[in-house]
């Protein structure tokens, strides 16, 4: 099966773009809210003029006809003429015979329809009066046949309707053309931006792991996203040069016990006598053992990194354990002519893993005996300050200058390898993660001369038990 290394070709179109969607979303729903707006509107002005219209043409008509009654012709003549020699002007009345001929009106072609309506002038014959081309009107069927219409004047109505809509009808496309426009170009951005940090992961992919996504400095989405991906990926590249380091390492540090256990068997392989042989088996032995400490510091680490140890966390009497730790390297400090002095504030307790804290505190010891030439002074000092305990570990030495403490804090940083010999250079890194574990830190500082430890360890929570485990 192929790797999944290849990077999704982006094909990033704009219409998909989160900046177009949300720019057009949101000119739809301003336009939504623009027609509510133009239907109150409309509703209340051409709808109120309307009725009031009709309210007219009714009281016009009860003037001709009483309510409830169903006169002819001949009777609402006298009144339809009263009507219309009062009539002003934009008022229409017209009085229609049974026949259909025209009995008495004030305007060209009367409609002969019965109930409400609206009727406009035709478009190539004359106006019903001058500048009055639309009439709103409602006829009566008279009780021989004939109709009785009465009229006003719509024409102001009508064009107030369309002017309001030519109105509405224009800011609908301005607004739709705004959030359009607004999504081509915020889109356009988004996809120029999406573009540009693929083509960089592209690179990244292709094995150039020092190359950053490119991001602009502000509060842009994108941009903190492109920042927090470039942090990952310092992260990733530190701990690959970790892991690649760590296997050059591995692979030196193995070489030699295998080299000398090589040597050894076959050597073993040519003795005569059992004596000879069981020496060869038993340094043979002590090769691996080398070997396997190395892997099982290495395991340590891991373990301790993982955090799982923080589960068997008790309350520790710090003080006790850093004597118990003290009399442990004594004999080593006496060989080697050490003056190992220590200074344990009693009473000091904390939260955390003994046999991890023994470690601790033993490497770093080992570490001041061991490089150090013979005779110099080391001091374990402890001591609790109102928000932390501080333990102490200094001496005399050579010291670790400032440019190297970061490499001598790395895994299997040996700094000084010809004069010391022996160790891994994983003492030191176990000692940091142990402090890390139990929410501390271990700092390197000058003893001037000599180097200095300084580990800084929280108090115990209140709410824990009392009875410390030493
Ligand atoms: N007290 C000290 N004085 C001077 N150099 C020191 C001191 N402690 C540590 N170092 C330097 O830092 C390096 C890393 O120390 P670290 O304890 O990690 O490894 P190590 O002592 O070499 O091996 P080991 O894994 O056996 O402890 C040492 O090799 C040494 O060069
Ligand atoms: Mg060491």
């Amino acid at each position: 099966m192929m790797p999944e290394t290849a990077l999704p070709a982006i094909r990033a179109r704009l219409w998909r773009t989160t900046a177009f969607r949300l720019a057009v979303a949101g000119a739809l729903v301003s336009s939504v809210g623009a027609g509510i707006v133009f239907i109150i509107i409309y509703l209340s002005t051409v709808g109120t003029m309307s009725r009031t219209l009709d309210r007219e043409i009714a009281a016009e008509v009860a003037e001709i006809i009483d309510p409830g009654t169903h006169p002819n012709s001949a009777a609402v003549l006298s009144a339809t003429r009263e009507q219309l020699e009062d009539a002003v002007r934009g008022t229409f009345a017209a009085l229609i015979g049974p026949s259909g001929q025209i009995i008495a009106t004030n305007f060209a072609n009367p409609p002969r329809a019965v109930g409400w309506g609206w009727y406009s002038a035709p478009s190539q014959g004359k106006p019903f009066a001058p500048g009055i081309t639309v009439i709103r009107g409602l006829g009566i069927k008279l009780s021989d046949g004939g109709v009785l219409f009465i009229g006003e004047s719509a024409t102001a109505l009508v064009r107030l309707k369309t002017r309001m809509t030519i109105a509405f009808a224009i800011s609908f496309a301005i607004l739709l053309a705004l959030g359009l426009g607004a999504g081509v170009s915020l889109g356009r951005g988004a996809v120029r931006r999406i573009g540009r940090i693929n083509a960089s992961l592209g690179r990244i992919m292709a094995g150039d792991f020092t190359r950053r996504l490119p991001h602009a400095a502000g509060d842009h989405e994108i941009d903190t996203l492109a920042a927090s991906v470039n942090v990952m990926l310092a992260r990733t590249q530190a701990l690959m040069e970790d892991v690649q380091h760590i296997g050059n390492e591995i692979a030196h540090d193995l070489r030699s016990p295998l080299t000398r256990l090589r040597a050894g068997l076959e050597l073993a392989q040519e003795a005569e006598d059992a004596p000879r042989l069981r020496e060869a088996i038993t340094q043979a032995i002590a090769q691996v053992d080398e070997g396997l400490e190395l892997f099982s510091a290495l395991l340590r680490l891991a373990q301790i990194e993982s955090g799982t140890r923080r589960a068997a966390f008790t309350l520790v009497d710090l003080s006790s354990l850093l004597r118990a730790a003290a009399e442990l390297c004594e004999p080593a400090a006496d060989a080697g002519g050490d003056h190992f002095t220590t200074a344990i504030a009693p009473g000091l307790t904390l939260w955390g893993d003994p046999l991890l804290l023994t470690q601790l505190f033993v490497n770093l010891i080992s570490n001041a005996l061991r490089h150090t030439p013979a005779g110099s002074d080391i001091a374990l000092r402890a001591h609790a300050a109102p928000d932390r305990i501080f333990i102490t570990i200094s001496d005399n030495g050579p010291g670790i200058p400032a440019t190297q403490r970061r490499e001598a804090l790395r895994r299997f940083g040996r700094l000084n390898e010809a004069r010391t010999g022996t160790g891994v250079g994983l003492g030191l890194p176990i000692a940091q993660a142990i402090a890390t574990l139990h929410d501390g830190s271990l700092t390197l500082t000058d003893a001037a001369p000599g180097l200095r430890v300084e580990i800084a360890l929280p108090h115990p929570p209140r709410t824990q038990a009392r009875q410390p485990h030493g």
